[in-house]
């Protein structure tokens, strides 16, 4: 089996190309390295292409032969979407449409692609259910739902096995806390580890439904190993709702270290409270484990201490 993962030098990718070598010996990964690092995956034995989901020869020799592709190459910011829709647009749409034509011409079996939480945006409904309306509120969320939606219609349209699922808060080892966009966890996490203040965009009442990593590559390799496929998009995420004050509570427990906390502005296009009806997702893979947040968060806390110590 031969599997094409985009995007497999970032933080998701890297964790999935370690699951999926457990499970499939062959593992291609296309990576234009814009956020994700050589470093991530130096140590595996994978074949890796370092180019762009959007170079039509690259994608092509990366996606020739696969059986499934895992789709995660995105521009992944929300603030940089806003920026710069153009770009978020050619990467995140034209990107993935170019990638569904290559599973196309390839023959590939099975798409599947990383949509976004993001997607449900203003709806306020809780928990977010796969049924409720959309209404994303940043180009970033409209490219994740052009993605889902594209990737779909591919399978109805020419017979792709495809999965679009909507990850809702990721975490854990190798998440980049240097970009200036980069996600909650990491940035605290690093922030407490050496000293600095903890800053909180609102005042912490903010909810996410945080998945850890490897609970996601689990999810995302027995999709690949079993073939899974579902006419509709699947929340990826195990149902429960932590605020911002919670989780840093739940840091200062995992690194022994007590924060200080200063709070600012809400960010444009946040989303104030956000946890998954993950039903669909228990039904389709009822044997992939959920990581509870305070297991999930002492590995992160460990890595980052070792990626400290050099
Ligand atoms: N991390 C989260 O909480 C989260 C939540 C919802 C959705 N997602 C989606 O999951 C996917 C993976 O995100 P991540 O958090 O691992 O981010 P990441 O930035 O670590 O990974 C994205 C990878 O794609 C690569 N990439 C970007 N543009 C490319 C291009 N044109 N061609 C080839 N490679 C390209 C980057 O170099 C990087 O390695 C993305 O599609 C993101 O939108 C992530």
């Amino acid at each position: 089996m031969r599997v094409l993962v985009t995007g497999g030098a970032g933080f998701t990718g890297s964790a999935l190309v370690r699951k999926l070598l457990e499970a499939s010996p062959d593992v291609v990964v296309l990576d234009d390295l814009s956020t994700g690092h050589r470093r991530n995956i130096d140590d595996l034995p994978i074949t890796f292409i370092e180019g762009s989901i959007l170079n039509e020869r690259q994608l092509t020799e990366a996606a020739e032969g696969t059986d499934s592709i895992v789709h995660l190459a995105a521009m992944g910011s929300v603030p940089l979407s806003i920026d710069d829709p153009a770009a978020c647009n050619e990467i995140n749409v034209t990107g993935t449409f170019r990638v569904l034509e290559a599973a196309r011409a390839q023959h590939t079996r099975q798409v599947i692609m990383a949509s976004s939480s993001a997607v449900y945006g203003s709806n306020p409904a809780l928990p977010k259910s796969e049924r409720d309306w959309v209404r994303p509120m940043t180009p970033y969320a409209v490219s994740k739902l052009a993605g889902e939606q594209y990737t779909l219609a591919y399978q109805d349209c020419y017979g792709l096995d495809a999965l679009a699922f909507r990850f809702f808060n990721v975490y854990g080892p190798r998440q980049d806390q240097n970009h200036p966009y980069a996600a909650v966890i990491p940035v605290w996490t690093h922030a407490l580890l050496t000293g600095q203040p903890l800053l909180v965009n609102g005042d912490g009442s903010h909810t996410r439904d945080f998945i850890y990593v490897d609970s996601l590559a689990a999810l995302l390799t027995d999709a690949v190993t079993r073939r899974v496929s579902h006419p509709e998009p699947i929340n990826a995420a195990f149902g429960t709702e932590t605020s911002l004050n919670q989780l840093i509570a739940a840091l200062e427990a995992a690194t022994g270290v007590s924060a200080e906390v200063s709070y600012r502005e809400p960010r444009a296009g946040d989303v104030l409270k956000s946890l998954a009806d993950n039903r669909v997702q228990q039904t389709l893979f009822p044997d992939v484990p959920a990581v509870g947040l305070e297991h999930g968060l002492a590995e992160t806390v460990r890595w980052f201490r070792a990626a400290l110590r050099g």
